[in-house]
């Protein structure tokens, strides 16, 4: 079992993974500079795994914090989930994204490198696909980026590819997640943004909630079977395990490899909005409007390398997904009647 830091460990895809992570018996050490979460994350997260995981408030900027963090908890591989996500923002914003992710990403490598620690996980996404050239989409597929935040993910990785190539000794994989929704079935810990949600599943949940009044659907002209986007939505405890299984393969293999986290099945909207209205028993009232400037048609995995690589495989439904993201909801005292 491995000794662990957890970077962007308080954030949603983090403190999921840590639990699973610290389940199996790794020692995690969560590293957060709390710009997207709270202590309340950390308390829930002690209470699920039953006993205290370390915290360390620091940005992923502070190389010596970093490095001191590595050393005295003698760490032996890195999970960097630490970063900012928001595509719309990265466009009004281009200087934090590269400063926060890009330089980020240095930062770490430069206190890895400091103290030999050698194996890393990061959290790219599938936007570095840019628009799909065809479907699924599999790790050979080109890459681009379209906003400063894909290109930031893309910048990574390349720079990931070079890290990788200048020494055998480093064992990196970039895990390319597809749409992460869902919570932990404890709902101690979700998805909880702050203001209004960007992202689908967030925005029905409020919807349902009472919270806002009506979905906007972007777009039902698109050529998809009921003409709404279609996107391969994942159970984030699903993606936690495929963080366990891609350790477990780093501990074989060396090199870099991009690997796909995705279930393989294309969801359209509408799928979603009916899949939550069952899972939740609560009417999700819509209304279509334009498209989102930057969004694709479609965009779903080949999720054959996990499969053979990481021996990982998506093993959680939608109805899964929509009543655990719903269960979560609840439980935060937010839900109004309906
Ligand atoms: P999140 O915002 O919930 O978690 C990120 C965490 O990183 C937060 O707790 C935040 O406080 C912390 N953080 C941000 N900048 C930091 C810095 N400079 N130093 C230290 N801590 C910092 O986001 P998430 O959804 O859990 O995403 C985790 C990672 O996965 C991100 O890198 C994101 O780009 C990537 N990703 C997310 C999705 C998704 O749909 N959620 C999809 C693809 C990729
Ligand atoms: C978006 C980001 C992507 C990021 C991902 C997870 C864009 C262009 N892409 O992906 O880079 O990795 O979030 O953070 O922002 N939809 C509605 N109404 C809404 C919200 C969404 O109809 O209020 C539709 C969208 O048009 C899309 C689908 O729902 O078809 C999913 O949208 P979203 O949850 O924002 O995810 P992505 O666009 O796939």
């Amino acid at each position: 079992m491995s000794r662990l830091l957890i970077t962007g460990g308080a954030g949603y895809i983090g403190s999921h993974s840590a639990v699973v992570l610290s389940k199996i018996g790794h020692q995690v050490v969560l590293y957060d500079n709390l710009s997207n979460s709270s202590r309340a994350a950390l308390e829930n997260l002690d209470q699920i795994v039953g006993q205290h995981m370390p915290f360390v408030k620091g940005d992923v900027r502070n190389t010596e914090l970093l490095a001191s963090t590595l050393a005295s908890h003698s760490i032996d591989a890195v999970i960097h989930f630490a970063g900012l996500k928001s595509v719309g923002e990265s466009t009004d914003k281009p200087i934090d994204y590269y400063a926060n992710n890009v330089q980020g990403a240095i930062s770490l490598l430069q206190a890895m490198q400091m103290q030999r620690v050698t194996t890393l996980i990061f959290s790219s996404s599938a936007t570095v696909y840019g628009n799909p050239q065809y479907l699924p989409l599999d790790e050979t597929h080109p890459t681009s980026a379209t906003n400063p935040y894909g290109r930031s993910k893309l910048q990574i990785e390349e720079m990931l590819r070079d890290v990788a190539k200048s020494d055998p000794n480093w064992r990196i994989a970039c895990l390319r997640y597809f749409n992460p929704v869902g919570a932990h079935e404890s709902s101690l810990i979700g998805e909880s943004p702050t203001g209004i949600p960007n992202n689908l599943m967030p925005y029905i949940v409020q919807v349902a909630a009472g919270q806002q009044a009506t979905l906007s659907i972007f777009g039902d002209d698109y050529p998809t079977p009921d003409g709404t986007g279609v996107r391969d939505y994942i159970h984030v405890m699903d993606v936690a395990e495929g963080h366990a299984a891609a350790l477990d393969f780093l501990s074989k293999t060396n090199g870099w490899h991009a690997i796909n986290l995705g279930t393989g099945n294309g969801r359209s909207v509408l799928e979603m909005v009916d899949a939550f209205e069952k899972a939740s028993g609560r009417k999700v009232p819509y209304r279509v409007v334009a498209r989102r400037v930057g969004d694709v048609a479609e965009c779903y995995a080949n999720p054959h390398k996990s499969d053979q690589l990481l021996g990982w495989k998506a093993a959680r439904n939608l109805d899964d997904m929509c009543a655990s993201s719903w269960q979560f909801h609840k439980a935060t005292g937010l839900a109004v009647s309906q």
